[in-house]
């Protein structure tokens, strides 16, 4: 009885919250003021931060029925991937839940669509490993007792999710098009880890609307509260790096696919060394290799319809707003192959450099990852500026590698930059770029490093 009790309660309460601010946003619009200006006013906290995000990612707000994540996931701008999270989202109605995948310190979950097929992978921010809802008790365990030597000291926590989010759109925006698509959605599945409250919440809802349908029909919302977090399309044939790596040790690769190889490795090391990964393990990223024809019969003698591919998975720990340089390292672990002592080929350097090179074209891509990272409830203006000085340093570094002809390797050897935003510079234009911003260098080695 308690249970319906609380739950037609907090109900209430929804429907009241809603109905003030339904009413603030008719005022709102009549002053003039445009829904993407309503961020401001959800920092000053008059708009609660998942109606922000809603605003933001799905242009509706939540209806008053339905027990579905639907009613926030809009994509306007790329229907594909739209099509692909209604087909997640019917499958879940339909039954087929998302799969936690059992390896990893955080709740990542196999998204399916209504066939079992696997569409992508989903990591929700409440269950990152710090988040509060982690599935996995040792890493809770790890920051009660030993929080020095377990979190990455120089990331925002629980940022996760807009890390893997961001990492495609720095990809993107470089042509890279080694990571899989990615971007915020929102779900919701019994399969996924919430506290009691919550669910004992949903089932004194369901209870409440059919015992009493009148109050339950104005519930904001009946079943279990949707999750945000990243959503990353599934790639098809791709084995972990490591795997192909040792085999291509035993039996080497035709030139032209080695080049291949060489290309598509180059285009990660761009990604990883600009987001400032710390996390690229060999189980990080992952190869698909196809050697067609194999098996037919007589053997092909020209094997020129290989194809190999790179897709960088798990950049969930990215964007950091140091340089980690006090304890860990955290080195990019692919530094250590025979790939990263070649020269940074001409072709990867006509695909980037010129991109690099533009301070408006950095501009515009801070620009692009404030919009997504201010869309956080922990979002914080001077961290964010911070982890904007150490990209930009990143990228400096890296334009400077490319016009001198460096290895990965020497890349990575380089000296830590931070380009600071100056405190009496201009907005960053061209014409004020000389004044606006500030190097710094940084050429303290590490405690534990592998170089
Ligand atoms: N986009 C993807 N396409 C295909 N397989 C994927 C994709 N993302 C993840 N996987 C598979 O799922 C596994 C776990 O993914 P991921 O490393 O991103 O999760 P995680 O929970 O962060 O794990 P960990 O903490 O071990 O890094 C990967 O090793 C890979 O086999
Ligand atoms: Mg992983």
């Amino acid at each position: 009885m308690g249970c319906i009790y609380n739950g037609v309660c907090s109900s209430l309460f929804d429907i009241f919250l809603w109905q003030q601010v339904t009413h603030l946003a008719a005022v709102m619009e009549h002053c003039g003021i445009s829904p993407s200006r309503y961020g401001s006013l959800s920092k000053s906290g008059l708009f609660s931060n998942s109606l922000w995000i809603c605003s933001k990612f799905s242009l509706s707000p939540p209806l008053h029925s339905g027990n579905s994540s639907g009613d926030f996931n809009h994509f306007p701008g790329d229907p594909e991937f739209g099509d692909i999270i209604q087909r997640a989202e019917q499958a879940i109605e339909g039954g087929v839940f998302p799969e936690r995948i059992s390896q990893g310190s955080s709740g990542s979950y196999f998204v399916k669509d209504s066939k079992g097929k696997i569409l992508g992978v989903f990591k929700p921010k409440s269950e990152e490993p710090y988040g509060h809802l982690n599935p996995k008790w040792t890493k809770y365990f790890h920051k009660l007792c030993c929080p020095c030597c377990f979190g990455r000291g120089c990331l925002i926590p629980n940022q996760g999710y807009l890390s893997e989010v961001a990492a495609s759109h720095v990809d993107t925006r470089l042509g890279l098009g080694v990571v899989p698509k990615t971007k915020a959605v929102y779900l919701v599945s019994e399969t996924f880890h919430y506290n009691t409250i919550d669910r004992a919440k949903s089932r004194g809802k369901k209870y409440a609307l059919e015992m009493v349908p009148k109050v339950g029909r104005h519930f904001h919302r009946v079943g279990l509260p949707p999750k945000l977090g990243s959503f990353q399309l599934f790639v098809e044939g791709y084995h972990e790096a490591d795997y192909w790596l040792r085999r291509f040790e035993a039996e080497p690769l035709p030139e032209n696919i080695r080049k291949q190889l060489q290309s598509q490795f180059e285009r990660l090391v761009i990604l990883d060394y600009v987001i400032r990964n710390t996390d690229r393990g060999n189980d990080n990223w992952l190869i698909k290799y196809e050697k067609s024809g194999e098996g037919e019969g007589e053997k092909v003698s020209c094997v020129c319809v290989c194809a190999i591919q790179i897709a960088a998975i798990d950049n969930g720990l990215a964007f950091p707003f140091k340089h980690p340089d006090e304890w860990r390292a955290y080195p990019f672990h692919w530094a250590c192959l025979p790939q990263a002592k070649v020269p940074f080929s001409q072709e990867t350097r006509e695909l980037v450099l010129s991109r690099l090179s533009d301070m408006n074209f950095v501009q515009d891509l801070c620009e692009d990852l404030y919009e997504m990272f201010m869309a956080d409830k922990g979002f914080d203006k001077t961290m964010f500026e911070k982890q904007m000085s150490v990209m930009r340093g990143q990228i400096l570094n890296l334009s400077q590698a490319l016009k001198d002809n460096k290895t990965p390797i020497q890349l990575v050897q380089m000296p830590r930059v931070v380009v600071e935003r100056s405190r009496t510079g201009g907005q960053g234009r061209v014409v004020t770029l000389g004044t606006a911003f500030t190097q710094t260098f940084h050429c303290k080695r590490p405690f534990f490093s592998s170089w």
